[in-house]
Protein backbone atom coordinates (compact mmCIF):
# COMPACT_ATOMS: atom_id res chain seq x y z
CA UNK A 1 0.00 0.00 0.00
CA UNK A 2 1.47 3.53 -0.86
CA UNK A 3 2.97 5.76 1.98
CA UNK A 4 0.48 8.79 1.92
CA UNK A 5 2.73 10.25 4.63
CA UNK A 6 5.90 9.88 2.59
CA UNK A 7 4.54 11.38 -0.26
CA UNK A 8 3.45 14.22 1.39
CA UNK A 9 7.03 14.30 2.89
CA UNK A 10 8.47 14.76 -0.91
CA UNK A 11 5.59 17.56 -1.89
CA UNK A 12 6.48 19.61 0.76
CA UNK A 13 10.24 19.08 0.34
CA UNK A 14 10.15 20.34 -2.96
CA UNK A 15 8.82 23.45 -1.35
CA UNK A 16 11.05 23.54 1.82
CA UNK A 17 13.58 21.73 3.52
CA UNK A 18 13.61 18.67 4.89
CA UNK A 19 13.52 18.88 8.69
CA UNK A 20 10.54 21.80 7.99
CA UNK A 21 8.37 19.46 5.97
CA UNK A 22 8.43 17.03 8.69
CA UNK A 23 7.41 19.49 11.03
CA UNK A 24 4.70 20.56 9.17
CA UNK A 25 3.47 17.29 8.36
CA UNK A 26 3.63 15.99 11.69
CA UNK A 27 2.05 18.84 13.31
CA UNK A 28 -0.35 18.97 10.95
CA UNK A 29 -1.42 15.40 11.73
CA UNK A 30 -1.64 16.32 15.53
CA UNK A 31 -3.85 19.34 14.50
CA UNK A 32 -6.18 17.91 12.55
CA UNK A 33 -5.95 14.39 14.09
CA UNK A 34 -6.05 12.74 10.87
CA UNK A 35 -3.66 10.16 9.88
CA UNK A 36 -2.69 9.94 5.87
CA UNK A 37 -2.54 6.35 5.91
CA UNK A 38 -5.52 5.49 7.66
CA UNK A 39 -8.06 8.63 5.50
CA UNK A 40 -11.70 8.43 6.03
CA UNK A 41 -14.11 10.24 4.08
CA UNK A 42 -13.60 13.88 4.94
CA UNK A 43 -10.35 13.67 6.53
CA UNK A 44 -8.64 14.98 3.68
CA UNK A 45 -10.25 18.48 3.74
CA UNK A 46 -9.40 18.74 7.93
CA UNK A 47 -5.50 17.59 6.91
CA UNK A 48 -5.09 20.10 4.12
CA UNK A 49 -6.30 22.73 6.03
CA UNK A 50 -3.65 22.30 8.90
CA UNK A 51 -1.04 21.74 5.92
CA UNK A 52 -2.18 25.16 4.32
CA UNK A 53 -1.49 26.98 7.50
CA UNK A 54 2.20 25.46 7.45
CA UNK A 55 3.01 26.03 3.80
CA UNK A 56 1.49 29.48 4.70
CA UNK A 57 4.62 30.01 7.01
CA UNK A 58 6.95 28.41 4.69
CA UNK A 59 6.09 28.34 0.99
CA UNK A 60 5.88 32.65 0.94
CA UNK A 61 5.20 32.60 -3.24
CA UNK A 62 1.42 32.35 -3.65
CA UNK A 63 1.66 30.82 -6.88
CA UNK A 64 4.25 27.94 -5.29
CA UNK A 65 2.24 27.36 -2.82
CA UNK A 66 -1.00 26.88 -4.58
CA UNK A 67 0.55 24.63 -6.83
CA UNK A 68 2.07 22.44 -3.50
CA UNK A 69 -1.54 22.46 -1.68
CA UNK A 70 -2.77 21.21 -5.59
CA UNK A 71 -0.45 18.16 -5.27
CA UNK A 72 -1.52 17.26 -2.17
CA UNK A 73 -4.95 17.53 -2.41
CA UNK A 74 -4.86 14.89 -5.65
CA UNK A 75 -2.47 12.68 -3.46
CA UNK A 76 -5.19 12.47 -0.98
CA UNK A 77 -7.84 12.31 -3.17
CA UNK A 78 -6.37 9.42 -5.09
CA UNK A 79 -5.16 7.62 -1.79
CA UNK A 80 -8.40 8.03 0.28
CA UNK A 81 -10.66 6.44 -2.40
CA UNK A 82 -8.44 3.81 -3.45
CA UNK A 83 -8.51 2.38 0.44
CA UNK A 84 -10.64 -0.25 1.21
CA UNK A 85 -13.47 0.88 2.95
CA UNK A 86 -13.08 0.02 7.03
CA UNK A 87 -13.84 -3.74 8.05
CA UNK A 88 -18.04 -4.43 9.07
CA UNK A 89 -18.54 -7.71 10.64
CA UNK A 90 -21.27 -9.63 8.41
CA UNK A 91 -24.82 -9.22 9.28
CA UNK A 92 -26.08 -12.27 8.81
CA UNK A 93 -24.94 -16.12 9.87
CA UNK A 94 -26.88 -19.08 9.14
CA UNK A 95 -25.80 -21.75 10.79
CA UNK A 96 -27.50 -24.93 9.19
CA UNK A 97 -28.72 -27.50 12.42
CA UNK A 98 -28.36 -30.89 12.16
CA UNK A 99 -26.94 -32.26 14.48
CA UNK A 100 -24.90 -31.84 17.98
CA UNK A 101 -21.64 -30.16 16.46
CA UNK A 102 -24.33 -27.69 15.14
CA UNK A 103 -25.43 -26.40 18.93
CA UNK A 104 -22.09 -26.28 19.48
CA UNK A 105 -21.55 -23.93 16.58
CA UNK A 106 -24.53 -21.90 16.80
CA UNK A 107 -23.74 -21.21 20.50
CA UNK A 108 -19.90 -19.83 19.81
CA UNK A 109 -20.67 -18.07 16.78
CA UNK A 110 -23.87 -16.29 18.96
CA UNK A 111 -21.37 -15.61 21.39
CA UNK A 112 -18.72 -13.92 19.49
CA UNK A 113 -21.21 -12.00 17.73
CA UNK A 114 -22.31 -10.38 20.75
CA UNK A 115 -18.68 -9.77 21.97
CA UNK A 116 -18.02 -8.05 18.88
CA UNK A 117 -21.16 -5.86 19.82
CA UNK A 118 -19.50 -5.08 22.83
CA UNK A 119 -21.70 -6.95 25.03
CA UNK A 120 -20.97 -8.05 29.00
CA UNK A 121 -19.43 -11.29 29.09
CA UNK A 122 -22.84 -12.29 31.76
CA UNK A 123 -25.13 -11.08 28.39
CA UNK A 124 -23.26 -12.66 26.02
CA UNK A 125 -24.00 -16.16 28.02
CA UNK A 126 -27.67 -15.54 28.50
CA UNK A 127 -27.33 -15.43 24.40
CA UNK A 128 -25.26 -18.26 23.86
CA UNK A 129 -27.74 -20.13 26.00
CA UNK A 130 -30.71 -18.87 24.75
CA UNK A 131 -29.58 -20.37 21.24
CA UNK A 132 -28.41 -23.91 22.30
CA UNK A 133 -31.79 -24.46 23.77
CA UNK A 134 -33.52 -23.14 20.79
CA UNK A 135 -31.19 -25.39 18.30
CA UNK A 136 -31.41 -28.43 20.73
CA UNK A 137 -35.01 -28.34 20.43
CA UNK A 138 -34.68 -28.27 16.63
CA UNK A 139 -32.36 -31.83 17.20
CA UNK A 140 -34.45 -33.36 19.02
CA UNK A 141 -38.19 -32.64 18.03
CA UNK A 142 -37.91 -31.38 14.39
CA UNK A 143 -34.75 -33.36 13.43
CA UNK A 144 -33.57 -30.47 11.27
CA UNK A 145 -33.07 -26.80 10.75
CA UNK A 146 -31.45 -23.42 10.89
CA UNK A 147 -30.11 -20.79 13.45
CA UNK A 148 -29.85 -17.35 11.68
CA UNK A 149 -27.92 -14.65 13.90
CA UNK A 150 -27.90 -10.92 12.79
CA UNK A 151 -26.48 -8.16 14.51
CA UNK A 152 -29.29 -5.13 14.68
CA UNK A 153 -27.42 -1.96 13.67
CA UNK A 154 -30.74 0.41 14.31
CA UNK A 155 -31.62 2.96 16.96
CA UNK A 156 -31.06 -0.22 19.43
CA UNK A 157 -28.45 -2.16 18.65
CA UNK A 158 -28.23 -5.93 19.68
CA UNK A 159 -28.98 -9.36 18.80
CA UNK A 160 -31.76 -11.13 16.83
CA UNK A 161 -31.86 -14.79 16.96
CA UNK A 162 -34.40 -16.95 15.04
CA UNK A 163 -34.67 -20.87 15.07
CA UNK A 164 -36.61 -22.04 11.85
CA UNK A 165 -37.98 -25.44 11.16
CA UNK A 166 -40.37 -27.60 9.32
CA UNK A 167 -40.78 -30.87 12.14
CA UNK A 168 -43.81 -31.33 13.44
CA UNK A 169 -44.71 -27.94 15.15
CA UNK A 170 -46.13 -27.40 19.34
CA UNK A 171 -49.78 -29.03 19.27
CA UNK A 172 -50.01 -26.66 22.45
CA UNK A 173 -48.38 -23.47 22.65
CA UNK A 174 -49.85 -22.09 26.07
CA UNK A 175 -48.77 -25.34 27.71
CA UNK A 176 -45.56 -25.59 27.02
CA UNK A 177 -45.20 -21.72 27.98
CA UNK A 178 -46.89 -21.96 31.21
CA UNK A 179 -45.82 -22.76 34.75
CA UNK A 180 -47.76 -26.35 34.89
CA UNK A 181 -44.42 -26.63 32.31
CA UNK A 182 -41.29 -27.66 33.46
CA UNK A 183 -38.07 -28.31 30.83
CA UNK A 184 -36.41 -31.27 31.29
CA UNK A 185 -34.11 -31.75 28.68
CA UNK A 186 -31.00 -29.46 27.71
CA UNK A 187 -29.96 -27.38 30.42
CA UNK A 188 -33.23 -27.19 31.72
CA UNK A 189 -34.11 -23.70 30.64
CA UNK A 190 -36.28 -24.39 28.13
CA UNK A 191 -38.30 -22.20 26.05
CA UNK A 192 -40.07 -20.48 29.30
CA UNK A 193 -35.78 -19.86 30.50
CA UNK A 194 -35.35 -18.71 27.01
CA UNK A 195 -38.58 -15.81 26.94
CA UNK A 196 -36.51 -14.98 30.34
CA UNK A 197 -32.97 -14.62 28.97
CA UNK A 198 -33.89 -11.92 26.39
CA UNK A 199 -35.72 -9.13 25.82
CA UNK A 200 -38.28 -10.32 23.33
CA UNK A 201 -39.58 -13.68 22.32
CA UNK A 202 -41.80 -14.70 19.55
CA UNK A 203 -42.73 -17.95 18.70
CA UNK A 204 -45.31 -19.15 15.72
CA UNK A 205 -45.49 -22.78 15.17
CA UNK A 206 -47.63 -24.64 12.86
CA UNK A 207 -48.82 -28.76 13.96
CA UNK A 208 -47.31 -30.49 10.65
CA UNK A 209 -45.75 -27.65 9.59
CA UNK A 210 -43.37 -26.40 11.58
CA UNK A 211 -41.79 -23.43 14.28
CA UNK A 212 -40.25 -20.83 14.00
CA UNK A 213 -39.05 -18.71 17.11
CA UNK A 214 -37.83 -14.81 17.12
CA UNK A 215 -35.49 -13.64 20.04
CA UNK A 216 -33.69 -10.70 20.38
CA UNK A 217 -31.42 -9.24 23.13
CA UNK A 218 -30.17 -5.38 23.03
CA UNK A 219 -27.18 -3.46 24.46
CA UNK A 220 -29.44 -1.27 26.51
N1 LIG B 1 -38.75 -26.96 17.44
C1 LIG B 1 -39.71 -27.72 18.03
N2 LIG B 1 -40.48 -28.51 17.26
C2 LIG B 1 -41.45 -29.25 17.85
N3 LIG B 1 -41.72 -29.27 19.15
C3 LIG B 1 -40.98 -28.50 19.97
C4 LIG B 1 -39.95 -27.69 19.45
N4 LIG B 1 -39.37 -27.01 20.46
C5 LIG B 1 -40.05 -27.39 21.57
N5 LIG B 1 -41.00 -28.28 21.29
C6 LIG B 1 -41.98 -28.89 22.22
O1 LIG B 1 -42.11 -28.00 23.30
C7 LIG B 1 -41.78 -28.68 24.51
C8 LIG B 1 -41.11 -27.71 25.45
O2 LIG B 1 -39.82 -27.41 25.02
P1 LIG B 1 -38.76 -26.88 26.07
O3 LIG B 1 -39.38 -25.74 26.79
O4 LIG B 1 -37.49 -26.64 25.36
O5 LIG B 1 -38.59 -28.06 27.11
P2 LIG B 1 -38.00 -29.53 26.87
O6 LIG B 1 -37.28 -29.53 25.56
O7 LIG B 1 -37.09 -29.74 28.01
O8 LIG B 1 -39.19 -30.44 26.89
C9 LIG B 1 -40.92 -29.87 24.10
O9 LIG B 1 -41.02 -30.93 25.02
C10 LIG B 1 -41.49 -30.23 22.75
O10 LIG B 1 -42.62 -31.04 22.89
MG1 LIG C 1 -35.81 -27.98 25.12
Amino acid sequence: MSDTRQQILEILGGHMSAILARSVLSLSISWSKVDPNRLRPGDDNRLLAELEKGCRLYVRDDTLRQTCMEQMQTLLTINGHTLPPPEEPPRLTRVPVLGESDIVDARGIGRLVCNKLGFSGAMQIKVATAISELARNIVQYADKGEITITTLNGNRRGIEVVARDEGPGIADISLVMSDRYNSRTGMGIGLKGTRNLMDEFDLKSTPGKGTEIRVRKYMD
